[in-house]
């Protein structure tokens, strides 16, 4: 396996040269960490001046879902990893590379070229983990037209989806394009919105029963090479996370299970990023209803809702991510129980400043985190409140004021 045996110098001929696919504030987290452990770190994104950008070495705006143009930008840096941020990427050409090479040179994927491409499609990695892995998920099937999604919903000899149900379309994140129907008055609005919505315009949508769960969370999972000299697999704290139509906006951590939800939320969590192999940090949701937990889906990369741990854990999921990659020893321990709430742009602008920070920073044990985005708008996200306390319930009063506290306004 492709562990980085040493670490050599930016910028020079034996630098541990590092791309990231995604250059967003997970990204720019990523990067920061890497150039702590003396990587030279070259940032991608489809715009200029992306967060990571901003603390990269150096950048290059490419159309990442344009399998040409990552081809040609990962052939003129010839990085020793390839580090996919995001999930609009163009993965049948990293899986090709990852095969064949480019001009000779062979980067690894994180964590495998097979797992940005199986997780970037809700088929690929649905069919993946309640047909192949056996796991226990929503009740769901995939439609193409209008008529297939409503035959879905109200099925034939197998039985239907039935209402109340979430649809998507298969390539989407953020809930974009996802819609709650309550009956069949529901279904015409909720096509059309997954395909005016979805990644690529028109096309498949998956429609899952609705699971009408206690509560979710993120379970972050880290696979790296143990006292073992192994691969092996480490498990955090679990996440308690809200989530407004499909964003999430607020985290914290610990979430108080029983014992019984724990141990199945890691088993889930084990079997699915084991067969998903390679080294990294993986963001596995799951439902929980009781001692009953359902997967929901993975991220093979930092989570969003573990933006938490950058105040509660001794290394953050930014951090867990650099070294598990490098190939070095991880530490998931907790340190204090804390919170983290999203701060949106509010405005639909280019360049905003935001008032407030120091009346944010007032909140005790609070902490910020401005992306740098060069355009706000008005659902975007723009930054974050952490906050640690004694309990979870106090880190989320905090966090949230602390978000709240800081006004972004015309620049
Ligand atoms: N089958 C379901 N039953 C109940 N709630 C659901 C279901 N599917 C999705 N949700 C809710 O919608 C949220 C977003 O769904 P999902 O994670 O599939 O979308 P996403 O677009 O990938 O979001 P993100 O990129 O933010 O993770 C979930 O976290 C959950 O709160
Ligand atoms: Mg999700």
């Amino acid at each position: 396996m492709g562990i980085v045996k040493r670490i050599g110098t930016p910028l020079s001929k034996c630098a541990t040269r590092v791309m990231l696919l995604g250059c967003g504030e997970l990204g720019k987290e990523v990067i920061i960490a890497l150039q702590r452990l003396g990587c030279e770190v070259i940032g991608v994104d489809r715009y200029a001046a992306a967060p990571g950008m901003q603390v990269a070495h150096r950048s290059h705006v490419v159309t990442m879902t344009d399998g040409a143009a990552l081809r040609a930008v990962i052939e003129k840096e010839k990085p020793q990893l390839v580090v996919p941020e995001i999930e609009a990427i163009a993965t049948a050409t990293l899986v090709e590379i990852e095969r064949g090479g480019v001009a000779g040179h062979f980067p690894e994927f994180i964590p495998t070229a097979r797992a940005a491409q199986l997780t970037m499609n809700r088929e690929g990695i649905r069919r993946l983990a309640a047909e192949e892995l056996g796991l226990p998920t929503s009740p769901y099937k995939f439609a193409d037209s209008l008529a297939e999604l409503q035959a879905a919903i109200d099925g034939n000899a197998d039985g239907g989806i039935g209402y109340p149900c979430v649809v998507k379309p298969v390539m989407s994140s953020s809930g974009k394009g996802q819609s709650l129907l309550k009956s069949a008055a529901d279904v015409q609005q909720a096509w059309d919105y997954s395909q005016a919505a979805g990644r690529v315009g028109a096309g498949r949508v998956i429609v899952e029963g609705f699971i009408d769960f206690d509560y979710e969370i993120t379970q972050l999972t880290v696979r790296a090479v143990g006292a073992s000299g192994e691969v092996e697999t480490f498990f955090c704290d679990p996440i308690g996370h809200v989530q407004v139509n499909g964003d999430y906006v607020e985290s914290w951590q610990p979430m108080a299970m029983t014992p019984s939800a724990l141990q199945k939320s890691r088993e889930i969590a084990r079997a699915v990023t084991g067969n998903l192999g390679g080294r990294g940090i993986f963001g596995v949701e799951l439902f929980v209803k009781g001692d009953a937990v359902w997967f929901s889906e993975v991220s093979p990369r930092p989570h969003d809702t573990g933006l938490v741990t950058l105040a509660t854990q001794r290394l953050s999921e930014f951090e867990l991510h650099a070294r598990a990659i490098l190939g070095l020893p991880v530490d998931t321990s907790l340190r204090r129980p804390g919170a983290s709430a999203v701060i949106y742009g509010g405005l639909e602008e280019k360049g905003i400043a935001f008032e407030g920070v120091a009346d944010a920073l007032q909140v005790p044990e609070s902490d910020l985190r401005l992306f740098g985005k060069p355009e706000s708008f008005r659902k975007r996200r723009m930054g974050v409140a952490v906050a640690n306390a004694d309990t979870t319930d106090e880190a989320r009063t905090r966090a949230k004021l602390a978000a709240s506290r800081v006004k972004p306004v015309k620049g």
